[in-house]
């Protein structure tokens, strides 16, 4: 018998013009975690969705176990043991948990559904993975960690030797990723094999046995990581070298944003955001930490308009725009990079040219008496595109086709490019691939040098500490510290979040 629990040979994907999947040969042994890494587009999602049954290869096979198989639906899929765990998860929110793990399978006793049955193998489950969660809790009511939990423990359920994740942590703080790596050990210990697609190189250095590089649809390079070095994995993404950049300016202008006393009420005893202040200047950055769930996201709905049960005040450029509706305080001077760029970041079924239009279509150069220059909405396309490095097609190309990371970059080029006083940039560089986050970064610190406040939410501490001239550390709906940069390190930050206070 093979040691390989799956082997794709040669695999080639095109959609249309485009070739996503180029000769592809990807094997991953039995009971490793295997890192599948690569640059934006580069085809590891379409590879995810061909060993899952999502997607048909135009030409290659697929072996599991040294046999050949066709996997042409994810129930072949899953009957064969594999299982998916999506960047997008697929729960049905109004369900419990247990509701969702057992799904379409679930055990009966005399032709109806054996609930008691259901969440006593939930639980156990749970129990011996170390994946922790009430089987009885409803999912809307889930943190994005424990709905992952939720996901892995449905794929489990339905028997998967082999685990799939799809960017799982991107989605996840630091304390929750190390949970997450906490039951994939155990998974592993247990003979499972797991693969892991991430563009994070410490995380693949901490529990990766082997990792595969793709770039442009094809393999660029193969390691075992005991081995691998942080450069030699990034060459083979990207062909060149990285450098990470970092603050060093300092002086500030006029007070951008004011924003005192918000509270943003919620439906339990603890309002979700409880009287936050703070004051933020022309060039200087301020970056939000914390666990998610604790207010960062409601406080930022409440400052950029997408909240109306908050108060408070805020002031932007000294004009109070507090209870304005969203176009206002655009007006006002904002811009806002939005943390789920699929939802409220771009519209999906119209083309690239027109996403990076949005919020420019009013503007003199280009348009003229309701109608857009179509010669210059396209030339800024183009500009953007290229400077962003999106891989696409075409501008005319719909964005929902893009890859995650791709689309990520569609959002941030376009809000950077509009010219404001203050930007709102929510976890901007998550799902990017490593040069695409140094080129991001080192345009936010460009524009912060130009005299543009930025306001960073993000749950990498590393992004934080290279922008960020102050951290304001978020924990149940307080901020409970506001810290110099200099001041701060890892662990301070890391107690503050949990809910210690420093020393
Ligand atoms: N359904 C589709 N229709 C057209 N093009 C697609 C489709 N799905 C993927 N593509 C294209 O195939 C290429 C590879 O995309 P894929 O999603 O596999 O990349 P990826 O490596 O997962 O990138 P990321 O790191 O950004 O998630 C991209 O150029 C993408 O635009
Ligand atoms: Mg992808």
């Amino acid at each position: 018998m093979s040691n390989f629990e799956i082997e794709a040979i040669d695999i080639r994907k095109t959609y249309g013009h485009l070739v996503a999947n180029d000769g592809v040969t990807f094997r991953v042994g039995r009971g490793e975690v295997h890192a599948l890494m690569g640059e934006n587009g580069a085809g590891k999602s379409t590879l995810m969705s061909i060993l899952y049954g999502i997607h048909q290869p135009d030409s290659g096979s697929v072996r599991l176990r040294g046999q050949a198989t066709k996997l042409t639906t994810p129930s072949v899929a899953i009957a064969n043991g594999i299982g998916m765990v999506h960047q997008h998860f697929k729960l049905f929110e109004p369900l419990t948990v247990w509701e969702n793990v057992v799904f379409g399978s679930e055990p009966r006793k005399g032709g109806i559904i054996d609930a008691r049955k259901a969440i006593e193998v939930v639980s156990s489950l749970g129990e011996q993975y170390g994946l922790n969660v009430d089987p009885r809790a409803r999912v809307s009511q889930l943190p994005v960690g424990v709905r992952q939990r939720v996901e892995i423990l449905k794929a489990l359920y339905r028997g998967a030797q082999t685990l799939i994740l799809d960017e799982p942590t991107a989605v996840l703080g630091p304390q929750e990723r190390d949970g997450l790596f906490d039951v994939l050990r155990e998974l592993r210990l247990d003979g499972r094999t797991i693969i892991l697609v991430t563009h994070k190189i410490n995380e693949v250095l901490d529990i990766s046995e082997r990792i595969t590089v793709m770039r442009n649809g094809k393999v660029s390079g193969e390691m075992v990581t005991s081995a691998a070095t942080a450069d030699e994995i990034v060459s083979a993404m990207t062909g060149r070298s990285v450098r990470t950049v970092s603050r060093t300016k300092q002086a500030f202008g006029e007070v951008v944003l004011k924003v005192k006393g918000i509270t943003v009420p919620s439906h339990g005893t603890k309002p979700l955001v409880d009287r936050v202040s703070f004051e933020l200047r022309a060039g200087e950055i301020i970056g939000i930490a914390g666990v998610a769930g604790n207010g960062q996201t409601e406080l930022i709905e409440a400052i950029t308009g997408l909240r109306h049960d908050a108060s408070g005040s805020i002031e932007l450029a000294g004009a109070d725009i507090t209870g304005k509706p969203v176009r206002e305080r655009r007006e006002a001077g904002l811009t806002y990079i939005p943390e789920d760029r699929a939802a409220t970041g771009t519209a999906i079924a119209a083309s690239a040219q027109d996403n990076l239009l949005m919020g420019f279509h009013t503007r003199r150069d280009f348009s003229r008496h309701g109608l857009i220059n179509s010669k210059a909405a396209l030339h800024h396309a183009k500009a953007l595109i290229a400077r962003f490095g999106v891989k696409i097609a075409s501008e005319e190309t719909p964005v929902g086709t893009l890859s995650g990371g791709n689309l990520q970059k569609i959002v941030v080029a376009r809000e950077i490019a509009k010219e404001s006083l203050l930007l709102v940039a929510e976890q901007p560089t998550r799902g990017v691939d490593v040069g695409a986050i140094e080129y991001i970064h080192s345009r936010l610190l460009e524009e912060s040098d130009r005299g543009r406040a930025i306001l960073l939410v993000s749950s990498e501490l590393s992004e934080l500490f290279a922008l960020s001239d102050r951290i304001l550390v978020m924990y149940e709906g307080k901020a409970v510290a506001q810290i110099d940069r200099q001041e701060a390190d890892e662990a301070i930050l890391g107690s503050l979040m949990a809910g210690k206070v420093a020393a």
